[in-house]
């Protein structure tokens, strides 16, 4: 058993969130592994290598010149927190995250984030494949429209209009391609708690996750 709690889920379930404030309550460490498939989209594309380019995006994985301080990320030494977080980019993480000599490298790095406090972990396959010894696992979800809402929010466009149906279609559309890959295929495991935030607030997440984790 390692001293982990793995969270799984889809775009924008808010996993990101209650992930972090699990860690800080626990003080443990955090690992958000998006950001890692996130920096390797940004990093291949500033390299002009094509996202389709198996072999060279895995290369680029493998050598992520990144480091993480506080808020900020470091990419080459320059923050690309913001420039990380776009649609474009996630678009593109999603697309190289089916790639499984990309997954094989980042795999390594990802296991590293284990500190002696312990870690929580959100992704895709935290609890499948980084983590499959985890303490605990959960699947952390929220209905489309909820998630879609909470990044309009995010973003402070209306939550209607031809903007927000953008946000909704994008978001369906990743969870599609996210579950329907045969590598790392975003599903909940039979040993994971389901956790639907669609009527939580954050607060409840957290309190939940820890009570399952106490448990
Ligand atoms: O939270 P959000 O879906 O916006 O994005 P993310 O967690 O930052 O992940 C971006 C993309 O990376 C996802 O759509 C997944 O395809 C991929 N990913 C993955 O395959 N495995 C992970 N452990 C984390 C992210």
């Amino acid at each position: 058993m390692q001293k982990v709690i793995a969270i799984d889920g889809p775009s924008a379930s808010g996993k990101g969130t209650v992930a972090a404030r699990v860690a800080a309550e626990l003080g443990w460490a955090y690992l958000d592994s998006g950001a890692l498939y996130r920096l390797t989209a940004l990093f291949a594309q500033r390299q002009h290598i094509d996202w389709n380019d198996e072999t060279a995006v895995a290369q680029c994985a493998g050598c992520l010149p990144v480091v993480f301080d506080g808020g900020r990320v470091l990419l080459d030494g320059e923050d690309v927190a913001q420039a990380i977080r776009t649609e474009a980019v996630g678009m593109g993480a999603s697309a190289i995250a089916a790639l499984p000599k990309v997954r094989a490298a980042l795999l390594q790095r990802q296991r590293d984030f284990l500190t002696e406090q312990g870690l929580v972990a959100d992704g895709r396959d935290m609890g499948s494949v980084v983590f499959p010894q985890a303490a605990c696992k959960i699947f952390l979800t929220a209905s489309a429209q909820i998630r879609a809402e909470r990044r309009a929010k995010q973003i402070g466009i209306a939550c209607e209009g031809v903007a927000f149906e953008r946000i909704l279609s994008d978001i369906m559309a990743r969870d599609e391609a996210d579950r329907r890959r045969s590598v790392a295929p975003l599903q909940q495991l039979p040993d994971a708690h389901l956790l639907d935030t669609s009527h939580r607030t954050i607060d409840e997440a957290v309190r939940q996750v820890l009570d399952w984790y106490r448990e």
